[in-house]
């Protein structure tokens, strides 16, 4: 069985919202003082209106450190609203989001955004792009020249520094941007469908790298994605938003332990979960035909 928090609602939505930039550095230590995982994020009550929209509303969630949250959703449901509104982009109506027990009103140093479309500005080479967030931070020219080569070849870009973004293929590109987000050594990485402008080979390869970065250096990551596999190979839970005004119809533990690797998805757990968020979201684009028809 899938074990689950259950709830209800039906809809879908239309629209997309992304943006640029990157974020920085700083925050409190993994633990709490007891020793256990603390909890990174906290998103109480939270809801978003733009007009007569009521995008979300009542999302409870909280990200542990140390783990990755998927979140799917049907198009326009807000997953970029609610993640833009955790890196303090976008302001709630109601509700509240804290990072490490701070409400968050702005940029938040500790949060970094990994964008759909990238978010590299065209004119500065991989280098200034990755170094991009550091320098807003006016870390010392020292750190920066530390750890940009660090995380640039982490990603695996070492020898393309000075291209420039246009130079490079979409996977490279993202790769930058992964890079450049990671690059301020933040305590929340949230990633907005990071991989869905990529063509499906170079997805696989990325999803892979991410886990492996990520099995390296753990931090809390929310991952949103309309890939239902990605989001169970990703993700430790999977929150699936749904309904008008959307809200957290469902939360999946994915139950899969670390680390991952294309076995996972033969795995019969990998399977079961898909199949279980497969039919939460079918239900609605099945009811949407119908209306339509
Ligand atoms: N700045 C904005 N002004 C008005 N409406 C917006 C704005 N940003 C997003 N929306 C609307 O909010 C809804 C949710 O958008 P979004 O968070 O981008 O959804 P998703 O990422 O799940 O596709 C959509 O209907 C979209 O058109
Ligand atoms: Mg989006």
């Amino acid at each position: 069985m899938v074990r689950s928090t259950a709830g209800t609602g039906t809809g879908t939505g239309t629209g997309t919202g992304t943006g640029t930039g990157a974020g920085s550095t700083g925050g409190a230590g993994p633990h709490d003082a007891g020793g256990s995982v603390a909890d990174r994020v906290v998103v109480s009550q939270a809801g978003v209106r733009y007009g007569d929209l009521t995008v979300f509303d009542g999302i409870d969630l909280t990200i542990k450190d140390r783990e990755i949250v998927s979140i799917v959703g049907p198009s326009g449901c807000g997953k970029t609203t609610l993640l833009r509104s955790v890196v303090g982009l976008t302001r709630l109506n109601s509700g509240t989001v804290t990072i490490d027990g701070k409400p968050v009103s702005g940029p938040t140093p500790g949060v970094s955004l990994v964008f759909q479309h990238f978010g590299l500005f065209p004119w500065k080479n991989v280098y200034n792009n990755v170094a991009y967030g550091l320098k807003l931070q006016k870390a010392p020219k020292e750190k920066i020249e530390q750890l940009v080569p660090e995380y640039i070849e982490m990603v695996g870009l070492a020898g393309f520094e000075t291209s420039l973004p246009h130079q490079l293929s979409g996977g490279m590109q993202q790769r930058a941007g992964l890079a450049r987000a990671l690059a301020v050594e933040p305590q929340v990485l949230l990633m907005d469908e990071p991989f869905s402008a990529i063509d499906a080979q170079t997805r696989e390869v990325l999803q892979f790298e991410m886990l492996r970065i990520w099995e390296s250096r753990p931090i809390a990551m929310m991952f949103v994605t309309h890939s239902i596999d990605e989001a169970v190979l990703m993700g430790d839970r999977v929150v699936v938003l749904k309904g008008r005004p959307s809200h957290i119809h469902e939360v999946i533990e994915v139950g899969i332990p670390h680390p991952r690797s294309r076995e996972t998805l033969k795995s019969p757990r990998f399977q079961e979960v898909t199949a279980h968020v497969w039919d939460l979201l079918m239900q609605d684009v099945i009811a949407a035909e119908r209306e339509v028809s």
